[in-house]
Parts: structure tokens; sequence; C-alpha cells
């Protein structure tokens, strides 16, 4: 199965390291973060699930619940995470599902054949608190996330959703940002009082709203 953006986040109860989950019970009104490694036990994965560990604080600030998967067994699990917590100087605070029977994989088309048969490739899926599907990232098994870029779409999404504002190329926090198509010009002053630019009738810029 592929899923595609906009679509409604497929509902699943799985065993995780924090016991039996129901996914949509675990994300309750707030976003989530979905994501899947290949295998316990190797190096890039232990990185990763490292790094996101340490970013606790910001996932909380934004309101976004972690959860990690791969195909591997609970018992391989808990053991891994004894390894990550040692080797990237954290501690693992969010909960891996053990799909030893690839349901959620498949649920989710984590599993790429031509890419592995059995194990999952590096998926990324954000979903919004209306449980629709606002992201996918597939990356392959070599090569490790960049979870500031997860961040900073996270913190794109949440400013379209809350502040009618997309982000140019390359935005980073703090930096102006373009005001949606769907809003007329007439109607930015109104709505945007920290001012804007009209460079062209449907390139509209103005600075961060939410920031102060
Ligand atoms: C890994 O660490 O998950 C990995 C590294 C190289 C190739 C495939 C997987």
């Amino acid at each position: 199965m592929s899923i595609k953006l906009g679509d409604i986040a497929p509902n699943f109860t799985a065993m995780t390291t924090e016991g039996e989950i129901n996914f949509y019970d675990y994300l309750g009104d707030g976003w989530g973060l979905l994501f899947s490694h290949p295998a316990d036990f190797t190096p890039v994965c232990t990185t990763e699930l490292g790094r996101t560990a340490q970013l606790k604080n910001e996932f909380d600030k934004r309101n976004v619940k972690v959860m990690a998967i791969s195909v591997d067994s609970l018992e391989d699990h808990k053991n891994w995470i004894k390894d990550i917590n040692e080797t990237q100087n954290t501690t693992v605070n969010f909960p891996i599902i053990a799909d030893e029977n690839q349901r959620v994989a498949n649920l989710y088309g984590m599993i790429h054949p031509n890419a592995s048969d059995t194990a999952t490739v590096r998926s990324v899926f954000v979903i919004g608190p209306d449980k629709k599907v606002k992201l996918t990232l597939t990356y392959p098994a070599a090569t490790g996330r960049n979870f500031n870029e997860i961040l900073r779409v996270i913190d794109s999404l949440q400013l379209t959703a809350y502040h009618s504002v997309a982000t140019p190329a390359d935005w980073k926090e703090g930096e102006d940002c373009v005001v949606v198509p769907s809003i007329p010009t007439e109607e930015i002053a109104a709505k945007f009082p920290k001012g804007y630019k009209v460079i062209k009738p449907y390139l509209r810029m103005t600075p961060q709203p939410d920031k102060v």
C-alpha cells in the first residue's frame, strides 16, 4: 500500500517497547512522527534513534508524539535500546514497534521489495491533528536522516496550519515567509500586522508570524 499526502494515516494497535499501543490513542489530538528503520543492532539506526531521543524537547515543544518501528522482536528492541542509550549518551524516550509479522510496515508501505524483501526502508510520516498525512519521506538504508530537517518541515507545516503562511526554499526559523496564495493581497494587511512586501502579485512575503 502506498500512502499519499492528505490520506488518513491508518490506525493500528501494536506491541511496542512501552506496551501495547493504539496509534490514534497515542497521538491524541496532537501531531505525530512515525518512522521506520531497517534493523536493530545496525550502526546508522543506532545513531538515528539516539538523535531522536536527544531531540525530545524539540518534539514536545511542537506537540509531536514520536514512534519508531522495525520488523525486529520486542526482546531485540529492548536489548538494543541499552546499546543506543550507552553509545549515543541518551535515554530512548519513545516507543518502538516490534513488527515481526510486518503488519504495520505493510500498512504504511515501508517495505520496498526491490530494496529489501524483509527490512523496512527509512520511511518518515508526519501526521497532523486531523490524522491526515502531511509529509512522507523515504531514505535508503545506508543514509541516516537529518532530524533537524524533519523539525524544520514540522515548523513549516505548523506555520501553514496555524498562520496561513508557506516557507520558501531553504527557509530557516526566523526568516520571512510566503503568504499563501488563497489570501487576497487586499486582506494581507489586516491578517499580517508585522507588514508584508509584494514582490509579484503571486509572491507576497511577511515576517514569520509567530516569532516575537
Ligand atoms: C544501517 O546501519 O542500518 C545500515 C548501514 C549500511 C547499509 C545498510 C544499513
